[in-house]
Protein backbone atom coordinates (compact mmCIF):
# COMPACT_ATOMS: atom_id res chain seq x y z
CA UNK A 1 0.00 0.00 0.00
CA UNK A 2 1.07 3.51 -1.13
CA UNK A 3 0.99 6.07 1.55
CA UNK A 4 0.01 9.49 0.12
CA UNK A 5 0.94 12.34 2.27
CA UNK A 6 -0.18 16.56 1.89
CA UNK A 7 2.39 18.19 0.21
CA UNK A 8 0.77 20.93 1.48
CA UNK A 9 0.49 20.31 4.75
CA UNK A 10 3.85 19.30 5.39
CA UNK A 11 5.24 22.75 3.57
CA UNK A 12 3.01 24.70 6.21
CA UNK A 13 4.69 22.47 9.12
CA UNK A 14 7.80 23.20 7.74
CA UNK A 15 7.38 27.18 7.35
CA UNK A 16 6.63 27.27 11.34
CA UNK A 17 9.34 25.03 12.11
CA UNK A 18 11.71 26.69 10.00
CA UNK A 19 10.61 30.64 10.80
CA UNK A 20 10.08 30.51 6.93
CA UNK A 21 8.09 32.80 4.54
CA UNK A 22 7.19 31.49 1.43
CA UNK A 23 6.98 34.18 -1.76
CA UNK A 24 5.94 32.83 -5.25
CA UNK A 25 5.46 34.49 -8.55
CA UNK A 26 2.44 34.75 -10.42
CA UNK A 27 3.47 32.57 -13.35
CA UNK A 28 4.15 29.44 -10.71
CA UNK A 29 1.42 26.64 -10.89
CA UNK A 30 -1.85 27.44 -8.42
CA UNK A 31 -0.30 24.83 -6.26
CA UNK A 32 2.87 26.94 -5.31
CA UNK A 33 0.74 30.08 -5.29
CA UNK A 34 -1.67 28.89 -2.96
CA UNK A 35 0.82 27.59 -0.66
CA UNK A 36 2.37 30.80 -0.68
CA UNK A 37 2.53 33.84 1.80
CA UNK A 38 2.59 36.28 -0.66
CA UNK A 39 1.92 36.01 -4.14
CA UNK A 40 3.21 39.04 -6.69
CA UNK A 41 4.87 40.47 -9.77
CA UNK A 42 7.92 41.14 -9.69
CA UNK A 43 8.86 44.25 -7.88
CA UNK A 44 6.17 43.14 -5.09
CA UNK A 45 8.59 40.34 -3.98
CA UNK A 46 11.33 42.35 -4.37
CA UNK A 47 9.72 44.60 -1.58
CA UNK A 48 8.48 42.10 0.21
CA UNK A 49 11.74 40.67 1.35
CA UNK A 50 12.22 43.51 2.38
CA UNK A 51 9.50 43.99 4.98
CA UNK A 52 9.00 40.13 6.31
CA UNK A 53 10.30 39.11 9.77
CA UNK A 54 10.80 35.60 9.33
CA UNK A 55 14.89 34.19 8.49
CA UNK A 56 14.41 32.15 6.34
CA UNK A 57 13.13 33.45 1.81
CA UNK A 58 12.08 30.69 0.07
CA UNK A 59 11.19 32.63 -3.53
CA UNK A 60 9.26 29.99 -5.53
CA UNK A 61 10.02 32.01 -9.17
CA UNK A 62 13.04 32.40 -10.89
CA UNK A 63 16.78 32.79 -9.35
CA UNK A 64 17.07 36.79 -10.65
CA UNK A 65 14.17 37.10 -8.25
CA UNK A 66 15.72 35.47 -5.40
CA UNK A 67 19.43 37.10 -6.06
CA UNK A 68 17.22 40.61 -5.99
CA UNK A 69 16.09 39.63 -2.46
CA UNK A 70 19.39 38.41 -1.29
CA UNK A 71 21.53 41.79 -2.39
CA UNK A 72 18.94 43.70 -0.41
CA UNK A 73 18.65 41.37 2.64
CA UNK A 74 22.10 39.94 3.57
CA UNK A 75 21.67 38.52 7.06
CA UNK A 76 18.50 36.57 5.52
CA UNK A 77 18.34 32.70 4.11
CA UNK A 78 17.49 33.04 0.56
CA UNK A 79 16.10 29.64 -0.61
CA UNK A 80 14.99 28.84 -4.20
CA UNK A 81 13.43 25.33 -5.68
CA UNK A 82 15.51 24.89 -8.39
CA UNK A 83 19.39 26.74 -9.11
CA UNK A 84 18.65 26.02 -12.79
CA UNK A 85 15.44 28.24 -12.75
CA UNK A 86 17.48 30.78 -15.05
CA UNK A 87 15.72 33.26 -17.58
CA UNK A 88 15.97 33.82 -21.47
CA UNK A 89 16.83 37.90 -20.55
CA UNK A 90 19.61 36.45 -17.95
CA UNK A 91 21.01 34.60 -20.54
CA UNK A 92 21.21 36.91 -22.91
CA UNK A 93 22.88 39.40 -21.52
CA UNK A 94 26.38 38.08 -20.08
CA UNK A 95 28.39 40.40 -18.17
CA UNK A 96 31.30 40.72 -20.36
CA UNK A 97 29.17 42.02 -23.44
CA UNK A 98 27.15 43.76 -21.38
CA UNK A 99 30.36 45.52 -19.79
CA UNK A 100 31.21 46.25 -23.42
CA UNK A 101 28.80 48.10 -24.47
CA UNK A 102 28.20 50.10 -21.35
CA UNK A 103 32.08 50.76 -22.53
CA UNK A 104 31.11 52.28 -25.94
CA UNK A 105 28.36 55.01 -23.90
CA UNK A 106 30.24 56.01 -21.12
CA UNK A 107 28.21 59.09 -20.82
CA UNK A 108 24.82 57.29 -20.85
CA UNK A 109 22.70 56.04 -17.68
CA UNK A 110 22.30 52.57 -17.54
CA UNK A 111 18.90 51.51 -16.81
CA UNK A 112 18.35 47.90 -16.52
CA UNK A 113 15.13 45.28 -16.17
CA UNK A 114 15.12 43.74 -13.16
CA UNK A 115 15.54 39.97 -15.04
CA UNK A 116 18.69 40.61 -15.40
CA UNK A 117 21.99 38.68 -13.39
CA UNK A 118 23.87 40.07 -9.86
CA UNK A 119 26.80 40.64 -11.91
CA UNK A 120 24.61 43.00 -14.68
CA UNK A 121 23.20 44.74 -11.96
CA UNK A 122 26.39 45.47 -10.65
CA UNK A 123 27.38 47.55 -13.94
CA UNK A 124 23.79 49.34 -13.92
CA UNK A 125 22.33 52.69 -13.07
CA UNK A 126 18.99 51.66 -12.26
CA UNK A 127 16.89 48.45 -12.02
CA UNK A 128 13.31 48.92 -13.16
CA UNK A 129 10.57 46.58 -13.00
CA UNK A 130 7.92 46.66 -15.42
CA UNK A 131 5.68 48.20 -13.27
CA UNK A 132 7.67 50.71 -12.21
CA UNK A 133 9.88 51.55 -15.18
CA UNK A 134 7.67 54.45 -16.45
CA UNK A 135 8.11 56.25 -12.89
CA UNK A 136 11.76 55.74 -13.05
CA UNK A 137 12.43 56.51 -16.52
CA UNK A 138 10.99 60.23 -16.01
CA UNK A 139 13.50 61.08 -13.14
CA UNK A 140 16.31 60.55 -15.64
CA UNK A 141 17.44 64.48 -17.03
CA UNK A 142 16.30 64.64 -20.13
CA UNK A 143 19.58 65.76 -21.66
CA UNK A 144 21.07 62.32 -20.40
CA UNK A 145 21.49 59.44 -22.78
CA UNK A 146 19.56 55.92 -21.96
CA UNK A 147 20.88 52.68 -22.83
CA UNK A 148 17.67 50.34 -21.88
CA UNK A 149 18.01 46.49 -21.83
CA UNK A 150 18.28 43.26 -21.60
CA UNK A 151 14.56 43.47 -23.01
CA UNK A 152 14.24 45.10 -26.28
CA UNK A 153 10.49 45.06 -26.52
CA UNK A 154 9.74 46.73 -22.81
CA UNK A 155 12.52 49.25 -23.88
CA UNK A 156 11.08 50.45 -27.68
CA UNK A 157 6.86 50.51 -25.63
CA UNK A 158 8.92 52.59 -22.70
CA UNK A 159 10.78 54.54 -25.39
CA UNK A 160 7.27 55.06 -27.67
CA UNK A 161 5.34 55.83 -24.32
CA UNK A 162 7.74 57.97 -22.73
CA UNK A 163 8.97 59.92 -26.29
CA UNK A 164 11.92 58.78 -25.25
CA UNK A 165 15.14 58.15 -27.42
CA UNK A 166 17.49 55.03 -25.83
CA UNK A 167 19.97 52.48 -27.29
CA UNK A 168 18.67 49.08 -26.88
CA UNK A 169 20.46 45.88 -25.89
CA UNK A 170 18.87 42.95 -28.13
CA UNK A 171 17.50 40.28 -25.65
CA UNK A 172 14.08 39.29 -25.45
CA UNK A 173 11.83 36.67 -23.29
CA UNK A 174 11.83 33.43 -24.82
CA UNK A 175 7.93 33.09 -23.75
CA UNK A 176 6.13 36.39 -24.69
CA UNK A 177 8.08 36.72 -27.88
CA UNK A 178 5.89 33.43 -29.10
CA UNK A 179 2.47 35.52 -28.85
CA UNK A 180 1.38 35.73 -32.68
CA UNK A 181 -0.38 39.14 -34.08
CA UNK A 182 -1.99 37.84 -36.90
CA UNK A 183 -3.62 35.21 -35.10
CA UNK A 184 -4.25 37.07 -32.29
CA UNK A 185 -6.14 39.42 -34.78
CA UNK A 186 -8.26 36.38 -35.74
CA UNK A 187 -9.22 35.40 -32.21
CA UNK A 188 -10.39 38.83 -31.59
CA UNK A 189 -12.88 39.50 -34.21
CA UNK A 190 -14.03 35.98 -32.97
CA UNK A 191 -14.07 37.54 -30.07
CA UNK A 192 -15.23 41.15 -30.27
CA UNK A 193 -16.30 41.96 -26.98
CA UNK A 194 -13.17 40.72 -25.19
CA UNK A 195 -10.60 42.86 -23.65
CA UNK A 196 -7.02 42.49 -24.67
CA UNK A 197 -4.04 42.14 -21.98
CA UNK A 198 -0.90 42.43 -22.75
CA UNK A 199 2.79 42.42 -20.95
CA UNK A 200 5.46 44.45 -22.37
CA UNK A 201 7.90 41.77 -23.29
CA UNK A 202 5.38 40.91 -26.31
CA UNK A 203 6.40 42.48 -29.59
CA UNK A 204 5.23 45.49 -30.63
CA UNK A 205 3.06 43.89 -33.60
CA UNK A 206 1.31 41.90 -30.51
CA UNK A 207 1.39 44.90 -28.44
CA UNK A 208 -0.61 46.77 -31.15
CA UNK A 209 -3.44 44.89 -30.33
CA UNK A 210 -3.55 45.78 -26.17
CA UNK A 211 -5.95 47.91 -24.77
CA UNK A 212 -4.11 47.24 -21.77
CA UNK A 213 -0.05 46.81 -21.47
CA UNK A 214 1.41 46.00 -18.23
CA UNK A 215 3.11 44.33 -15.67
CA UNK A 216 1.54 40.84 -14.15
CA UNK A 217 -0.08 43.07 -11.28
CA UNK A 218 -1.15 45.68 -13.49
CA UNK A 219 -3.26 42.70 -15.83
CA UNK A 220 -4.53 41.08 -12.78
CA UNK A 221 -6.10 44.67 -11.11
CA UNK A 222 -7.63 45.40 -14.85
CA UNK A 223 -9.53 41.98 -14.48
CA UNK A 224 -10.64 43.46 -11.59
CA UNK A 225 -11.73 46.84 -12.58
CA UNK A 226 -12.79 46.05 -16.13
CA UNK A 227 -16.48 45.48 -16.25
CA UNK A 228 -15.58 43.33 -19.41
CA UNK A 229 -16.86 39.24 -19.33
CA UNK A 230 -14.15 37.98 -21.57
CA UNK A 231 -10.46 38.65 -21.41
CA UNK A 232 -7.70 37.95 -24.16
CA UNK A 233 -4.27 37.38 -22.22
CA UNK A 234 -1.25 37.47 -23.95
CA UNK A 235 1.50 36.59 -20.69
CA UNK A 236 2.49 33.28 -19.26
CA UNK A 237 -0.28 30.89 -18.26
CA UNK A 238 0.39 30.58 -14.35
CA UNK A 239 -1.33 34.41 -14.11
CA UNK A 240 -4.78 32.60 -15.21
CA UNK A 241 -4.81 30.77 -11.61
CA UNK A 242 -5.38 34.62 -9.85
CA UNK A 243 -7.23 36.04 -12.71
CA UNK A 244 -9.71 33.17 -12.23
CA UNK A 245 -10.15 33.63 -8.70
CA UNK A 246 -10.59 37.47 -8.98
CA UNK A 247 -13.17 37.11 -11.80
CA UNK A 248 -14.53 33.44 -11.92
CA UNK A 249 -17.53 34.82 -13.69
CA UNK A 250 -15.57 35.93 -16.27
CA UNK A 251 -13.47 33.71 -19.63
CA UNK A 252 -10.20 33.93 -20.07
CA UNK A 253 -8.68 33.19 -23.53
CA UNK A 254 -4.79 32.45 -23.94
CA UNK A 255 -3.55 34.70 -26.80
CA UNK A 256 -2.08 32.26 -29.78
CA UNK A 257 1.46 31.99 -30.35
CA UNK A 258 3.26 30.94 -33.46
CA UNK A 259 2.32 27.35 -33.21
CA UNK A 260 -1.07 25.81 -32.47
CA UNK A 261 -1.43 23.29 -30.10
CA UNK A 262 2.18 24.10 -27.89
CA UNK A 263 2.64 24.79 -24.44
CA UNK A 264 4.72 27.43 -25.19
CA UNK A 265 3.36 30.39 -23.02
CA UNK A 266 4.47 28.29 -20.03
CA UNK A 267 8.19 29.87 -18.66
CA UNK A 268 10.41 26.51 -18.84
CA UNK A 269 12.56 28.43 -16.00
CA UNK A 270 9.46 29.10 -13.82
CA UNK A 271 8.20 25.73 -14.35
CA UNK A 272 11.31 23.97 -13.05
CA UNK A 273 9.34 24.66 -9.49
CA UNK A 274 7.09 21.94 -8.13
CA UNK A 275 5.51 21.42 -4.37
CA UNK A 276 8.27 18.66 -4.20
CA UNK A 277 11.13 20.93 -4.23
CA UNK A 278 9.32 23.55 -2.31
CA UNK A 279 8.84 20.86 0.64
CA UNK A 280 12.80 19.59 0.10
CA UNK A 281 13.95 23.35 0.10
CA UNK A 282 12.48 24.03 3.20
CA UNK A 283 14.21 20.58 4.94
CA UNK A 284 17.54 21.07 4.30
CA UNK A 285 17.84 25.16 3.89
CA UNK A 286 19.27 24.04 0.04
CA UNK A 287 19.96 25.09 -2.49
CA UNK A 288 20.17 28.62 -1.14
CA UNK A 289 21.37 31.67 -3.01
CA UNK A 290 24.47 33.23 -1.97
CA UNK A 291 27.15 36.02 -3.57
CA UNK A 292 30.46 37.30 -3.34
CA UNK A 293 29.50 40.20 -0.87
CA UNK A 294 31.65 42.72 -3.37
CA UNK A 295 29.02 41.97 -6.36
CA UNK A 296 26.58 41.93 -3.44
CA UNK A 297 27.39 45.86 -2.38
CA UNK A 298 27.60 46.44 -5.87
CA UNK A 299 24.77 45.30 -7.65
CA UNK A 300 22.90 46.99 -4.60
CA UNK A 301 23.79 50.10 -5.74
CA UNK A 302 21.10 50.15 -8.40
CA UNK A 303 18.24 48.53 -6.58
CA UNK A 304 18.56 50.65 -4.16
CA UNK A 305 18.02 53.64 -6.63
CA UNK A 306 15.06 51.60 -7.86
CA UNK A 307 13.49 52.00 -4.33
CA UNK A 308 14.92 55.18 -3.34
CA UNK A 309 12.48 56.68 -6.57
CA UNK A 310 9.95 54.47 -6.44
CA UNK A 311 9.38 55.73 -2.46
CA UNK A 312 9.57 59.25 -3.38
CA UNK A 313 13.05 59.62 -2.44
CA UNK A 314 15.36 61.88 -4.61
CA UNK A 315 18.84 60.41 -6.31
CA UNK A 316 21.38 61.50 -8.08
CA UNK A 317 22.66 59.91 -11.30
CA UNK A 318 26.43 59.66 -12.16
CA UNK A 319 27.94 61.84 -15.42
CA UNK A 320 30.34 58.87 -16.47
CA UNK A 321 30.28 55.18 -15.78
CA UNK A 322 32.82 53.84 -13.91
CA UNK A 323 34.80 51.34 -14.96
P1 LIG B 1 6.46 41.06 -13.78
O1 LIG B 1 7.37 42.08 -13.23
O2 LIG B 1 5.31 41.64 -14.52
O3 LIG B 1 6.05 40.12 -12.71
O4 LIG B 1 7.24 40.23 -14.90
C1 LIG B 1 8.30 39.37 -14.62
C2 LIG B 1 8.59 38.48 -15.72
O5 LIG B 1 9.50 37.69 -15.69
C3 LIG B 1 7.74 38.55 -16.90
O6 LIG B 1 8.11 37.59 -17.82
FE1 LIG C 1 12.26 35.23 -18.14
FE2 LIG C 1 10.31 35.22 -19.91
FE3 LIG C 1 10.37 33.38 -18.00
FE4 LIG C 1 9.77 35.94 -17.40
S1 LIG C 1 8.57 34.54 -18.66
S2 LIG C 1 11.18 34.59 -16.29
S3 LIG C 1 11.12 37.01 -18.84
S4 LIG C 1 11.88 33.63 -19.66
Amino acid sequence: MTMSYDVAAEIQRLKKEKNAVVLAHYYEDGDIQDVADYVGDSFFLAKKGQEVKEQVILLAGVVFMAESVKIMNPTKTVLVPELEATCSLVKGAPYDKYLAWRQQHRDGIAVTYINSSAEVKSISDVIITSSNAAQIVETIPKDRKILFGPDQHLGRWLSKKLNREMEFWNGSCEVHVLFNANRLAAVIRENPDALILAHPECDDSVLAYANIIGSTQHLLDSVSSQPHKKFIVATETGIFHQMQKRRPDATFIQAPVVDEGCKCNDCPYMKMNNMEKIKRALETLKPEVNLPEALRLEAKVSLDRMMDITSGKPVQWPTEFRL
